[in-house]
């Protein structure tokens, strides 16, 4: 297949790929999705045979407005009200019943769906556009790091997608946090953009998902496996009082890749040291870039100092590095 890039003026062209059933990679202000109509098994099928996804694991549908959303689910209850109204258009998805509308591939196996109103501009364009519910994970390769520009997309999806759409690098740089609203109290699947922070004085009592999953378990969100967002280099975490530890073993090792976000922590060459912002937006934006990074320095390990706090979008980054390495 012959992947086209374009900018984001050809909407119209992204909305007729998905009216004949095909994908278009496209922007979020957290990562790029790869999308389909959500309506349409065969389409939405397409997606894991694109991306090597697992048929266990489900996707996230998006929806141009809170109204488009609830026509996606069985029943929108009133603290999916409060939530869309305070988070909506913005990097939230709620997990809920699933409408009879709505291909069942979406959920894989499951009742609920996962959903969301994006906040990015091409991204809501594309769903007014195209009038109906798109399915759209990351646009990466299972299991791998997931893209946060179309350059990347393209390194990942080169000959499977037939458009991607380029809306320039995302604002938020990790995906949306992933509530479970089936049940009570409502259960943080995924941390992400919206912190429980955020969350509990709107809705008051959440709990938060800690765990992780081995492959071939059941998962109460099958995002959760303990290997994800993955660099193909091995990476290894360490904290500030490791350090020496590792400057040792990097001696003995040969070059290697090492994030830091803190100016004393560094490698001299041949080693190749990316230094991240302290702040957490900055540092969550600039995230999968350094992971591409590091993979593409063809060094024998990639080093990742962990992060300095576990509060805000910091919980995000800090189950994200989990997943994507050991620690040492
Ligand atoms: O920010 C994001 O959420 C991005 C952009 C493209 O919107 N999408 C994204 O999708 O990260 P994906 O497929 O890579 O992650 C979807 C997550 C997974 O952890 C999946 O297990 C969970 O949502 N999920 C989807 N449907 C679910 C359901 N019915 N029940 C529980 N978890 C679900
Ligand atoms: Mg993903």
């Amino acid at each position: 297949m012959n992947t086209r890039l374009e900018s984001s003026s050809a909407i119209p062209l992204a909305v007729e790929y998905f009216r004949a059933g095909e994908l278009v990679a496209f922007p979020t202000e957290t990562v790029y999705g790869l999308g389909a109509d959500a309506r349409r098994d065969a389409a939405v099928r397409k997606i894991y045979d694109a991306k090597d996804r697992p048929l266990t694991n489900p996707t996230i549908v998006h929806a141009a407005n809170t109204k488009m959303a609830q026509r996606c689910v069985e029943t929108f209850p009133h603290l999916a009200e409060k939530l869309a109204e305070r988070f909506w258009p913005g990097p939230l998805t709620l997990v809920l019943p699933r409408a009879q509308a709505i291909s069942p591939a979406v959920s894989a196996g499951r009742s609920t769906i996962a959903i969301r109103v994006p906040r990015h501009p091409v991204a809501l364009e594309l769903l007014a556009a195209f009038d109906g519910p798109i399915a759209a994970p990351s646009a990466n390769r299972s299991g791998f790091v997931s893209p946060t520009t179309a350059a990347h997309v393209l390194a990942e999806l080169d000959g499977r997608v037939g458009l991607i759409l380029d809306g320039g690098a995302c604002d938020i740089g990790v995906e949306s946090t992933v509530l479970d609203l089936t049940r009570q109290p409502p259960l943080i699947l995924r941390p992400g953009g919206i912190t429980a922070e955020m969350l509990r004085p709107v809705i008051g009592d959440v709990e938060l998902f800690t765990g992780t999953v081995k492959q071939g378990e059941s998962a109460p969100s099958p995002g959760l496996l303990d290997r994800h967002y993955a660099p193909q280099t091995r990476a290894l975490r360490f904290t500030p009082g490791e350090w020496p530890k590792m400057q040792a073993m990097a001696q003995t090792l040969g070059p290697v890749a090492l994030i830091s976000h803190d100016a004393a922590i560094h490698l001299p060459a041949p080693h190749t040291t990316i230094l991240l912002s302290r702040d957490e937006s900055a540092y969550a934006r600039s995230l999968y870039s350094a992971l591409r990074a590091a993979d593409a320095a063809q060094a024998k390990l990639i080093l990742v100092l962990a992060p300095p706090a576990s509060t805000g979008l910091w919980a995000a980054i800090a189950d994200r590095l989990h997943r994507a390495t050991v620690s040492s």
